[in-house]
């Protein structure tokens, strides 16, 4: 039996922070459209930047050769938005119209956006515009709401557990605290994930406001049973729980700022241990996906182009254990996944001893 496709031509952008496995999606959205449904697809350039201004790559085979391992994203992303782009003078303008009209001219039959929360609130957006839309939950703070994951997140763990584990040798030799940031976007995945793999010592994550006291204390008794480091990873985001506690990490700076300076200095001054503060910043965005995080891009890719052929749009296709399944934009739209309490994360830290600052 003749299957009916539901699209012919469809457009494709990543928007948002990069993150590893951006082009082995859009790899697998474009090799799954052209070659199993003989679509034809546009990438855009710079995010949303590139369809308003009507900036596009028709991608062919020859382009998606030699993508899977590649950090970044050929096409290159931003964090405009149509409905707040900025012009040559500096204001912010309403352009959704011009992104509705290339659609138009194009005569695409939907719009892959690879993006984060802030790109599906934009998708819904267009959505709400009449455009036909699906997009893919990436991000290395696998922060997203209703999927179990999102591509990124697993190579930026490599990363930071990478670190951590070379901060560990030098942290022990010179017997020092080292306080290292770890990004996550007020969400704790990313530093609690690459804690308990690189086994620090403390984590302070924004979910579970801490007490420089407790910090105190887990590094005193470490050195009682002779071990003189600690690591603490500081995630993204992570406040002191008691304006006390403000002050003690802080007694003179906005504290939600310095976090890991001022709780190192305060550090120093309870303990008498000289310690250090590193920050991974967008290290940990960079370089090649790791084979998960290909497998997850190239996954989700291909189930993108399938529910478009059955004219499946208005979702994000959602990782839930061994599935792919669309998850209305609506749910997924100004929602943040943070770490629940009872998570297996959490109660593993704590019954191995791992300080999480309370
Ligand atoms: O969302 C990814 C992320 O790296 C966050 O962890 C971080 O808060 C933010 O992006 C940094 O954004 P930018 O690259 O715009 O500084």
């Amino acid at each position: 039996m003749a299957r009916t496709v539901n699209a012919r031509s469809i457009g494709i952008l990543t928007s948002g922070g990069d993150c590893p496995g951006l082009n082995a999606a859009i790899r697998g959205v474009a090799k799954a459209a052209i070659g199993t449904y003989g679509m034809e697809v546009f990438g855009f350039y710079d995010g949303f930047t590139g369809l308003v201004e009507n900036r596009f790559l028709r991608l062919t085979d020859h382009d998606l050769s030699g993508l899977l391992t590649l950090g970044g994203t050929i096409l290159g992303t931003s964090r405009y938005k149509p409905q707040r782009m900025p012009g040559p003078d500096g204001t912010t303008r309403d352009r959704t119209d011009a992104a509705l009209d290339v659609y138009r001219r194009l005569n695409l039959d939907c719009l892959v956006c690879i993006g984060g929360g802030g790109t599906a609130k934009v998708a819904l957006h267009l959505r709400k515009h009449g455009m036909n839309v699906v997009t893919l939950p990436k991000t290395i703070d696998n922060d997203i709401a209703e999927t179990d994951v999102t591509f990124g997140f697993d190579s930026a763990m490599y990363i930071a557990t990478e670190a951590l584990d070379r901060l560990h040798t030098t942290a022990s030799s010179h017997q020092r605290i080292i306080l290292v940031d770890i990004m996550g976007h007020n969400t704790g995945w990313l530093a609690l994930g690459a804690s308990l793999a690189g086994g620090v010592d403390v984590c302070l994550i924004p979910e579970i406001p801490y007490q420089v006291d407790r910090i105190v204390e887990a590094v005193s008794a470490r050195t009682v049973k002779g071990r003189r480091f600690s690591l603490i990873a500081v995630g993204e985001g992570a406040a002191p729980k008691s304006a006390e506690d403000a002050a003690k990490s802080d007694e003179a700076l906005d504290h939600e700022a310095v976090t890991s300076a001022s709780l190192a200095l305060s550090l120093e001054k309870a303990l008498g241990m000289e310690s250090r503060v590193t920050t991974l910043g967008h290290v940990q965005r960079g370089g090649i996906p790791t084979p998960t995080d290909r497998l997850l891009a190239t996954l989700l890719g291909v189930k993108a182009a399938e529910l478009i052929a059955e004219g499946v749009f208005g979702v994000m296709v959602a990782v839930r254990g061994e599935d792919l399944v669309p998850v209305p934009l609506e749910k997924v739209a100004g929602r943040k996944r943070t770490v629940p309490m009872d998570h297996p994360w959490i109660q593993t830290a704590r019954h191995i001893g791992l300080c999480l600052g309370d």
